[in-house]
């Protein structure tokens, strides 16, 4: 059985912060998740104990660890009620002025010296941390979906951010069982600058007629050797998400390249989410 770990804070309970939250729950640190809304609240949780349930009936884990994991895992739905913790993570919605707030609440649950990580995707670093006290100890802690199945944090060093906070960050993620690899802030940082720019050609291929949905994929899965093709990967990630980054791109790096497909745009209008909305390119039960 893992240790118990100093206590941590996850801010957002949708499909990253719950899946953030039950790694670091995993390994052994105390999860104080916070949602303000309760539905999503109820949601993360519920989804958590439904992922080590099914663990424990493939063998992969003991009941008696899936039963200390939930006991580890403290739902919050007001952030004040929570304990000052050495590490916050933040996990909320991709909207610059409602994570600027958030953030800003969040630093007062901080201990002394303690670090304030967030899970964003493309929003600026340095941005974010400028909204901060302590620009210094403020770093990105990109994980990758699904949280509990990827290796991989990115881990983005603002402008200010300081060598003691990138380097306990790494620990932090190596704590986890996670490889951290460090870059700097830039837009889409390493990950999303790559991969948007595929995904975005994907949706031009399909638009200009060249293929179905499926022999995209598969000609990417099987051609590239990639565990899926990049449109079920985009409605893995959600289109709106996908949107939303390459508006970044477009207009941080200011390229044509990074110009949104319009049929992207087209099916976040109409509301085709991906599987989150059980429609994208594909559709799910
Ligand atoms: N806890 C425990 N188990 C979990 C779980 C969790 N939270 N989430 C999923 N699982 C389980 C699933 O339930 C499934 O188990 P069952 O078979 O019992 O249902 C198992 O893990 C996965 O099994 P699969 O057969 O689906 O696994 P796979 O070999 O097909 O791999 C995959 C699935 C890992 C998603 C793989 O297809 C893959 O690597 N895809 C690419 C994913 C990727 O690129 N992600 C990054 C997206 S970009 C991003 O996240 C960042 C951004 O900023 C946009």
């Amino acid at each position: 059985m893992a240790a118990t770990k100093q206590p941590i804070i996850v801010i957002g309970a949708g499909t990253m912060g719950r899946g953030i939250a039950q790694v670091f729950a995993q390994s052994g640190y105390e999860v104080h998740l916070n949602d303000a809304i309760p539905k999503a609240l109820d949601d993360g949780v519920a989804f958590i104990n439904k992922m080590l349930d099914r663990s424990v009936e493939k063998g992969m884990l003991h009941a008696e660890e899936a039963f200390a994991v939930k006991n580890r895992l403290h739902p919050a739905r007001h952030l004040a009620a929570t304990p000052k913790c050495p590490l916050i993570i933040e996990a909320a919605t991709e909207k610059p002025d409602i994570k600027t707030e958030i953030l800003k609440a969040a630093q007062t649950r901080l201990t002394d010296d303690g670090i304030l990580a967030t899970n964003t995707s493309s929003i600026s670093i340095t941005q974010l941390a400028a909204a901060t006290q302590r620009p210094d100890r403020f770093i990105g802690m990109h994980f990758f979906n699904p949280v509990p199945l990827m290796k991989l944090v990115e881990v983005v060093k603002g402008l200010q951010t300081s060598d003691d906070t990138a380097r306990q960050t790494v620990a932090h993620a190596q704590a986890v069982g996670k490889t951290p690899v460090q870059c700097n802030d830039h837009p889409g940082f390493v990950s999303n600058r790559i991969l948007m720019p595929m995904i975005n050609e994907a949706v031009f291929t399909l638009q200009d007629g060249v293929a179905e949905p499926a022999a995209i994929d598969e000609i990417m899965k099987l051609g590239m050797n990639h565990p899926m093709g990049p449109l079920a990967l985009a409605d893995l990630v959600g289109l709106d998400v996908c949107l939303f980054i390459l508006e970044v791109l477009h207009r941080d790096l200011g390229e044509d390249r990074y110009r949104p497909c319009p049929l992207l745009r087209k099916m976040v209008a109409a509301g085709r989410l991906g599987r989150k909305s059980k429609h994208g390119f594909y559709k799910y039960e």
